[in-house]
């Protein structure tokens, strides 16, 4: 289960995720926003991040119109590893070094396209189970 989250900047690319994930036969959960008013993005970065943190789902999207704000909120939840990214080797490398529980991204900085490629790899690339990188987690959890 993919936990969904964005404000008022990020509804649009928001929709545009759920229709892939739909189209993938992908389960999610949408945290809000609801609608393009605009609203405060703590709210839903704070909802998706205990989702995740919980076990209630096993990652997390969340879009704002930078993606910075979801990012700053959402990493303040313990055991919570939330990567903003913009392009596709971020992507990549967040899952496979950090273990990246949450993807964030700025509707007003990437384009549907990239976003889409970007959360594909996202949920598709796994954590290397490296030591090293296992051990640098661990720091941070400390
Ligand atoms: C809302 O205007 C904007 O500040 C928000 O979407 C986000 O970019 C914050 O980081």
């Amino acid at each position: 289960m993919i936990a969904l989250g964005s404000d008022h900047g990020g509804f649009a690319l928001k929709q545009e995720v759920i229709a892939y994930l739909e189209k993938n036969g992908m389960e999610y959960k949408d945290f809000g926003c609801y609608d393009e008013k605009s609203c405060d993005y703590p709210e839903y970065a704070h909802a998706v991040a205990h989702a995740v943190a919980d076990g209630v789902c096993e990652k997390g999207i969340l879009i704002c119109g930078t993606g910075i704000g979801m990012s700053l909120a959402a990493n303040k939840v313990k055991g919570i590893r939330a990567a903003l990214c913009g392009d596709c080797f971020s992507a990549q490398m967040t899952r496979e070094h950090n273990d990246a529980n949450v993807l964030c991204m700025g509707a007003r900085v990437v384009g549907a396209g990239l976003a889409l490629k970007i959360v594909e790899i996202f949920l598709t690339t796994e954590f290397s189970n490296d030591e090293r990188h296992m051990r640098r987690i661990a720091k941070i959890e400390e």
